[in-house]
């Protein structure tokens, strides 16, 4: 299996809720590596952007307001099949969908409000990246 990187953001819900800590920990203990993280309060226009190609969708709007309603913590996941391995992790979008032990299922209300994002394949993992992270702010582990 590859080494690969995947995007993820906790989102404002499990934030507010204090569920970063118990989220990074799931990460870790599935094997992942958090090589790059930082908060942010997304604008109108960052969250617009990276969510545009759901722009036509009718739940667009309320996903922007939803997105940039408090800070969210942005990461860098680095690990085996990290892509897949990290939507694993988190579960169906719908948490009433979700396998049980999953992310969505533990910490998430609803489908609109589900706490977590993950790039859903390996180019969107790379645009995802790209669009919070500068080179120099991930760390690609040597030890
Ligand atoms: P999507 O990319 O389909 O899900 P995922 O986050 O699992 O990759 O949708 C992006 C986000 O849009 C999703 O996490 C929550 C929101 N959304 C809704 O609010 N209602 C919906 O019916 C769908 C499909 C998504
Ligand atoms: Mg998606």
């Amino acid at each position: 299996m590859a080494i690969e990187r995947t995007f993820s953001i906790i989102k404002p819900d499990a934030v507010a809720k204090n569920h970063i800590g118990a989220i990074y920990n799931r990460f870790e203990s599935a094997g992942l590596k958090i090589i790059a993280s930082k908060m942010v309060h997304l604008s109108k226009e960052q969250a617009e952007g990276f969510y545009a190609e759901h722009s036509a969708r009718p739940f667009f709007g309320a996903l922007v307001s939803f997105m940039t309603s408090g800070p969210v913590m942005v990461q860098v996941l680095e690990g085996e099949n990290a892509v897949v391995a990290n939507r694993e992790i988190m579960g169906a979008t719908n948490p009433a969908e979700a396998a049980r032990g999953t992310l969505r299922a533990d910490y998430a209300a609803s489908i609109d409000e589900n706490a977590v994002h993950g790039s859903d394949a390996v180019e969107s993992a790379a645009r995802e990246i790209a669009y919070f992270f500068s080179a120099d702010e991930v760390c690609p582990r040597t030890r």
